[in-house]
This record gives structure tokens, C-alpha cells and sequence, in this order.
């Protein structure tokens, strides 16, 4: 159990004692070291329900709260706030007989996830790199923790753009290998395919009759589509790669794979009795979403045509995810723009008893990326930013930067460091902001060495890697314990056992700034000590002690970085 979670149920122990009903004791860390290590502010609700005066029951409370061997001190302080401060021998005993840095949560699950997603009629661009990256993060942090999670990378792989783009292929070429030739640059084979549908009616009629064929499925035109939706896949794998992030060819399940599901799901709404016929199409209504008129809004789940929706896909996805792929959670990493479609989809879900009792399906949305004029981040030539070159920007600035700082480093290893530095920059810049905003994409600020940022953190691994070096340690030898005389080493080591309840909280919120902001502060934190506290030079106790916090930072941070899906360097 993390410390918080300890403190939380020893002191709500005490209070719902006293109140004579369950009551919470809300813990938190403090803001300030002289508040202690963690604060306790439920008492102030109890105290109004009782109608007591807070600070006098804050006072009985701390009589009889059970913390002997986990805190020396407590004190009530402000309204009715209760702080606590850690014991030595608790703090020590805990980090020195931490077999791993994190435990599996006591209670785990089968958790979907759906990001990453893009359309693959067009390339990838700069409004994938949210979804993608904190989808990475959120599934390595569930995995961590000990869940089994399922990556569900539902790529926008059918519809009417395809028989445009295999129309446009084939007065190319009838070559299925050229494919991979033709499409090097899908973002203006896409536009070209698109001019030529806009202005050519003979071309726009005889796409209109190629998506006919592929919905049939006519054979030669499945196997032009299927090689069309490979090559761009393949794609995207080379950005997951250079993006290091844990998507695979496996973890694509696209709209596509619903094909034969989506009558079913009609038939199915039918027999439930949800559907309504509205100008020919199948919708239903639902009482909770209305438009400005006060009216009723339909989602529409079959056109006049009989042609599917987006929304039907996404309904036969969440009745295959939770009887076929058994979730207990299903999360959805897409962008604040789908908001009121998800919300429409889970409610519609949940009429037609698709997501079982007890089960969990949510929508975690996220802003844009702007430039720094506060509009959407574009290039300089105004088009969208392409994802493979923006990637390799960050590679050649952070280049630039490691080179001028190591210049005895070789070709190669700057290379892999500025790999490291650069792609950890552009995911950290993300990571670490409160993903229901928009964020600035800021070169400058991202490649800082100072501040909230991946080189920063970066740094100070390396930092600690070099002490290591220099002073020649070997760890097998040092068997220590930790001592906590100075509030510096007090402030890290109850830095250090808080990773496990940080890394639970973004396993619930999946707001992973969390867990950069708590790596910022352990970083911090680290500075202060090094700054004040000498290690190869303290005597030899002490010296031990020192080293094993040392240890315990470098692995937390590697551990913490691990999970925003970025890899250390041992110098720069
Ligand atoms: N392909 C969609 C897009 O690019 C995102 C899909 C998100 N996932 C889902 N199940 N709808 O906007």
C-alpha cells in the first residue's frame, strides 16, 4: 500500500470512530515541509456535520490516531488541518527494504486502450502526437501496476475516401508493389487524388463506383485497398518507432474490422426497441442530448442509403471490447473535439446494455498543440506539420545542443543522446501539461535544460550516474541504512516513497503531468541535497547513507521517465 493510501485509512479509522459514521480523512502531501510531509483535511466536514469546532476535534483526533513506527509528529494547525510528519525509522526502513520501486495495485483489471487512431487515407500529422504519446504513457503506467491492458489502435481505414484514393492509384499504376513507391508522400497523393474528385466528374463517378466495389467486396479492388491501408500503416509504425512508443502492427484493430458487426449492431438497437426512423435514416434519441432549440439530438447510426457512421464503428468497437475482449475499463486518448460524440456513443452503449455492470468506459480528451501566435501549430509554409519531419527537428536542435555542451563525446554516441534529448523534449512538452488544454509547441522551452522539461530531468540522471563514476562505487559493497538528519534528505527520501501513489493516481485520472510534475519536484528536490549535502566526501556512514538515496533518485527517475515512454542517458 502507497503512504498516503496507509495514512488515509489509519486517520479515517480514527475519525469515523469519533463521528460514529464512515468518514474520510482526504490526505495529501504538503505544500510546504513546515506543514510536514502529509496533510489530513477532512476533519473540517466532519467537524460541520457534528457540529463541533474543527480545530478542537482535529485536536481529540490526534490523540487517538494509530501512526506509532509510521510518524513522530503530528499537529493541527490552520482550521482543523492535521500534519504529519514521517518517522526516521519508518522512512529508512521503508526505502531500504523497497524490493522494487513499484508494487502491482492490489486490485487489477483488463483495461482497453484507444489511442494513436489516425485516418489512414492521409498521413500523419502534428494532431496525432497528443493521443499518441499520453495513450503510450497511460498503457505503460497501467501495465506497470499490473493490469492487462489491450492497445487498441483504431485507425480510420474504410469509407468513401478510399474509393477515391484506389481510383486515383489505378490510373497510376495497376502494380500492387508500387504502392510503397506511390505513396512515399501520402499527404500530397491524398490532395492530388482530391483535386481530381473536385473538378473531374468521369473521376468522382467512377470513385463513387470503386467504393461501391469495395463494400461489396470485389476481389481485386479489397487487395488494392488492402495494399493501399499496409503501405500507409507501415507509415505510421516508422513515426511509433522513432516516437519509441509500444504500438505494433498487432495493436491495429480499425474501423474495417467492424465491417460485418455493423448490421448486427442495427439489428440489435432494433430489437431493443432504441431505433427511430428520421428521413429514411435509423437514429436514436436519446433524453439527455438536446440542441439550442431544446430539441432532441439523433445519433444517426444508418443513412438513407444504408451506408454506416462513424458512431456505429465506434458502437460495434465497445460491444467487442467488453464481450470479446472481456474490459473491465475501456479508455478512449482522442481529442476534446469528439467530446459530445463519445458522450452520445457511452450513453446509447450503456441503453443497449453493451457495457456490463460494473464496468468502466471513459473519454479522456485533450487540447491542441498551437504555435506560438496561439493558432493552430502549423509549418512555415502554413500547411500542417508532418510528424516524421518535426521528429527529426527535434533530433538535429537537440544535436546542436549536446554537441556544444560534450564536445570530447564521439559521432555516434551525440546521435543516440540527441535521439534521447530531442524525442523525450517533444514528449515531455506534452506529458507535462494538463492534457484538457491546448499547449504552446515551443523549440526553446522544450530543449531548456532549466525548468519543467525532459532535458532537465535528463540531466539530472546523468548527474547522478557521473557521481557514481566518479567516485567508483560499487553497490554490492554498501548496505546501508538511510539516515535522515538534514531536511534535505528527510524532503528526498519522502520524496522518493511517494513514486507508487503518483503513479496510481495517473493509472486513475490518466493525467500524466502528475507524474512529470512529481518527477520535477523529485529532481528538485535531488538538487537541494546534492547542493547541501556532500557525498564521496562525508564520512563513511554517512557517505553509505547518502549513496543509497543517490541510488534510489537515479532509479525513480529513470522508472518515472520510463512511463512518459522516454529513455535516460548516463551523460550529456
Ligand atoms: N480516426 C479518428 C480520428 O482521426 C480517431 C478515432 C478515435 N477512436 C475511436 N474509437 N473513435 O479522428
Amino acid at each position: 500500500m502507497n503512504i498516503r493510501d496507509l495514512l488515509e485509512e489509519r486517520i479515517s479509522k480514527a475519525i469515523s470512530t469519533l463521528a460514529g459514521s464512515p468518514a474520510k480523512a482526504m490526505l495529501a502531501r504538503s505544500s510546504r515541509p513546515e506543514f510536514g510531509d502529509y496533510q489530513a483535511n477532512g476533519v473540517m466536514s466532519v467537524a460541520k456535520k457534528l457540529k463541533r469546532n474543527p480545530r478542537d476535534l482535529a485536536q481529540e483526533l490526534v490523540q487517538s490516531i494509530q501512526l506509532d513506527g509510521i510518524a513522530e509528529k503530528l499537529e493541527v494547525a490552520g482550521p482543523g488541518f492535521i500534519n504529519i510528519w514521517l518517522s526516521k525509522n519508518f522512512l529508512s526502513d521503508s526505502l531500504c527494504n523497497q524490493e522494487q520501486l513499484l508494487t502491482n495495485t492490489a486490485h487489477t483489471e483488463t483495461v482497453v486502450i484507444d489511442y494513436s487512431s489516425p485516418n489512414l487515407a492521409k498521413e500523419m500529422h502534428v494532431g496525432h502526437l497528443r493521443t499518441t504519446i499520453i495513450g503510450d504513457s497511460i498503457a505503460r503506467v497501467l501495465t506497470q501496476l499490473g493490469h492487462k491492458v489491450i492497445r487498441q489502435n483504431h485507425v480510420g481505414d474504410w469509407g468513401t475516401q478510399f474509393g477515391m484514393l484506389l481510383t486515383y492509384m489505378q490510373d497510376q499504376t495497376d502494380n500492387l508493389d508500387e504502392y510503397d513507391n506511390k505513396l512515399a508522400d501520402l499527404e500530397n497523393f491524398y490532395r492530388a487524388a482530391k483535386a481530381r474528385f473536385d473538378s473531374e466528374p468521369e473521376f468522382a463517378r467512377r470513385a463513387r463506383t470503386r467504393v461501391v466495389a469495395l463494400q461489396a467486396g470485389d476481389e481485386e479492388t479489397l487487395k488494392a485497398w488492402k495494399q493501399f491501408i499496409n503501405t500507409s500503416l507501415s507509415h505510421c509504425q516508422t513515426i511509433y518507432q522513432q516516437l519509441d512508443v509500444q504500438l505494433s502492427p498487432d495493436d491495429v484493430m480499425g474501423e474495417s474490422a467492424y465491417n460485418d458487426d455493423l448490421q448486427n449492431i442495427i439489428a440489435d438497437l432494433q430489437q431493443k426497441q432504441l431505433l427511430v426512423e428520421s428521413h429514411g435514416a435509423k437514429c436514436v434519441f436519446l433524453e439527455e442530448f438536446t440542441n439550442k432549440q431544446g430539441e432532441p439530438l439523433p445519433v444517426i447510426v444508418q443513412k438513407s442509403d444504408g451506408g454506416f457512421l462513424y458512431a456505429t464503428t465506434d458502437l460495434a468497437a465497445i460491444r467487442y471490447r467488453f464481450s470479446k475482449l472481456h474490459a473491465d475499463r475501456a479508455l478512449y486518448i482522442v481529442g476534446a473535439p469528439q467530446i459530445l460524440h463519445f458522450q452520445q456513443i457511452f450513453a446509447l452503449a450503456k441503453k443497449a446494455n453493451f457495457i456490463p455492470e460494473g464496468c468502466e468506459i471513459t473519454h479522456h480528451p485533450f487540447g491542441s498543440i498551437l504555435g506560438k501566435d496561439g493558432r493552430p501549430f502549423s509549418t512555415r509554409k502554413g500547411g500542417v506539420e508532418k510528424l516524421g519531419n518535426l521528429l527529426d527537428e527535434a533530433e538535429q536542435r537537440a544535436y546542436t545542443l549536446v554537441a556544444a555542451k560534450n564536445p570530447e563525446l564521439g559521432e555516434e554516441d551525440l546521435r543516440l543522446i540527441a535521439k534521447t534529448v530531442g524525442i523525450g523534449a517533444i514528449k515531455y512538452a506534452d506529458l507535462s501539461k494538463n492534457r484538457t488544454g491546448d499547449y504552446i509547441f515551443d523549440w526553446d522551452q522544450m530543449l531548456s535544460f532549466e525548468g519543467n522539461t525532459a532535458p532537465y530531468l535528463l540531466y539530472a540522471y546523468s548527474r547522478i550516474q557521473s557521481l557514481f563514476r566518479r567516485g567508483n562505487i560499487n553497490f554490492d559493497e554498501i548496505k546501508a541504512e538511510v539516515i535522515t538528519t538534514t531536511t534535505y534528505e528527510h524532503q528526498l527520501a519522502v520524496n522518493l516513497l511517494g513514486f507508487q501513489e503518483v503513479v496510481e493516481l495517473v493509472a486513475r485520472d490518466a493525467l500524466p503531468h502528475q507524474l512529470c510534475n512529481y518527477l520535477f519536484d523529485l529532481a528538485s528536490c535531488y538538487m537541494r541535497f546534492y547542493e547541501h549535502c556532500p557525498v564521496l566526501s562525508a564520512e563513511k556512514t554517512l557517505s553509505h547513507s547518502r549513496l543509497i538515496l543517490c541510488k534510489k533518485t537515479a532509479e525513480t527517475l529513470k522508472a518515472g521517465l520510463y512511463l512518459l515512454g522516454i529513455s535516460t542517458v548516463e551523460r550529456m
